[in-house]
């Protein structure tokens, strides 16, 4: 009899192959899997269960890049089972519960449309699948906006307790999106001057070069803000303005950061222009060849959704008042980057008459390379006539998360752990998600309201023009 059943919804959808299977062979193979669990992938798909050990084998080697072990596979496949069926019928729960037997623990992972999470939770229901310390993990989009991601979340409710509930957002499995926590809390350094007396503003900027890469349905209905802004940006705006948290545990981490998301200042619909710009991507050379206008890749005549996004937002607090946080991210960008900058107010007096002084800077890359660099004056090592020649100098962390082969880890490999351990520190609760979707409505209903078009840019570029002007209104720009 397992200990743990973890049935996989979706077992052979896209995230599943690109993402999930891997992730669970990796965690195979550092040896971090409980001995008792099994894995039982549910479709609609008709496979013998050999298909299935084949799919799932194609996946990670794939992933692997060719590298699989064979008593690493075999033992994990030995865990492996497969459930044919529809979600939409009764029978596929009443299988599923069989194939669960007595297991004490089940985590079901819902990688299916979320159209299908209420009808799901109330199968598992039906079939007695949902009583503690059963858990779901469930996979963004959580809604379109708040009044349907509340509804979906009620759905989810109405079977799950919230700590049974294990939203994803795959940016908090990054590896040094948790650095940001060892950061901030595990030196006293950077707390003292980490307000608004020291700190000019922040930047936080995703750009991809990819496109909206075969999903255009999906992303047409979305966009860059809901996309993108609404899940990873908050959360990494959270991240750095929340206020210490007592412990690790997850509601002490997770009540600092609603705290943050709620002290969002509102934007007024007539303000929208001044404080957020959206934007499309026109044809141009991005990744190294030419790239297509964004409609006709989603095979539209025309499209109002934005693919780009940048917004200045306020959080209304003591620490942070006055304090901009721009925020970022569109497709068919020149580089693929995420980074937070942080930037260091100017030294209130300058001593070093001819010398220009770059304020402090702090920035943290999430990838391509992840690293941290700090940005400093310093005296060139010259002899001069008269008084000091300054120049900025960086002192740089270069840190990786490759593993002996090489290999990245996925960001989902942290996340699956921490669900097999019911530890929902980094998964996002619901008055999070709730309180992000809340800010992203009103700038979505004054962008409708001002009835404007995305701004066009040129693919391969960093956005429309407006969105410099965001910043350079203020006396700034982006750091790139
Ligand atoms: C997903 C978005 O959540 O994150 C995608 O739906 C986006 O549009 C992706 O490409 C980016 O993730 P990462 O880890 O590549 O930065």
């Amino acid at each position: 009899m397992p200990d743990c059943a973890f049935v996989l919804f979706g077992a052979t959808g896209d995230l599943a192959e690109r993402m999930l299977w891997p992730s669970l062979y990796f965690l195979e193979e550092d040896g971090l899997l409980p001995d008792g669990i099994v894995f039982i992938g549910n479709s609609r798909t008709m496979l013998e269960d050999a298909a299935f050990h084949t799919f799932v084998k194609e996946a990670v080697r794939q992933r692997a890049k060719g590298k699989i072990d064979h008593d690493i596979w075999d033992r994990f496949a030995r865990r492996l089972r497969f459930c044919a069926g529809s979600v939409t019928d009764k029978a596929t729960f009443a299988q599923l519960a069989s194939l669960c037997g007595e297991a004490p623990d089940k985590i079901f992972y819902l990688s299916t449309s979320p159209a299908l999470y209420a009808g799901i939770v109330e199968g598992l229901a039906g079939a007695g699948l949902s009583g503690p310390p059963s858990r779901i993990i469930i996979e963004k989009p959580l809604g379109r906006d708040l009044a349907s991601c509340t509804e979906i979340n009620d759905a989810l409710s109405a079977v799950f307790s919230e700590d049974r509930i294990f939203r994803i957002d795959h940016y908090l499995g990054k590896e040094t999106v948790q650095n940001l926590i060892a950061l901030r809390f595990a030196n006293t350094l950077f707390e003292p001057l980490w307000n608004a007396v020291s700190i000019d503003h922040v930047q936080i900027s995703v750009s991809e070069t990819v496109g909206v890469e075969g999903r255009g349905a999906y992303y047409d209905e979305y966009g860059a803000l809901r996309d993108m802004v609404q899940s990873h940006l908050l959360q990494l705006l959270a991240l750095i303005a929340m206020e210490p948290p007592s412990s690790l545990d997850p509601d002490a981490v997770r009540n600092e950061k609603v705290k943050v998301l709620r002290s969002l200042r509102q934007i007024e619909a007539k303000e929208i222009g001044k404080f957020a710009v959206r934007g499309q991507y026109r044809k141009g050379f991005a990744d190294g060849q030419e790239a297509p206008d964004y409609a006709s890749e989603v095979g539209l005549a025309a499209s109002d959704t934005e693919t780009y996004a940048a917004v200045c937002a306020h959080i209304d607090n003591w620490r942070w008042a006055g304090v901009p946080f721009y925020l970022r991210t569109g497709k068919r960008m020149p580089e693929r980057s995420s980074q937070i900058v942080i930037q260091f107010r100017d030294v209130p007096h300058s001593i070093f008459a001819g010398s220009q002084l770059d304020a402090n800077r702090l920035t943290i890359r999430l990838q391509p390379e992840e690293g941290i660099s700090l940005s400093l004056m310093n005296k060139r090592p010259t002899l001069e006539e008269a008084g000091f020649n300054l120049q900025p100098v960086s002192l740089n962390l270069s840190l990786s998360d490759e593993d002996s082969n090489g290999r990245r880890r996925i960001a989902y490999e942290r996340l699956l752990l921490e669900a097999i351990h019911s530890n929902s520190t980094l998964f996002v609760r619901r008055d999070e998600a709730e309180a992000a979707w809340r800010w992203i409505d009103q700038i979505q209903s004054g962008w409708a309201q001002s009835k404007s078009a995305p701004l066009p840019y040129n693919a391969g570029t960093w956005g429309p023009s407006a969105s410099f002007g965001l910043l350079e209104r203020d006396g700034r720009s982006w750091c790139e």
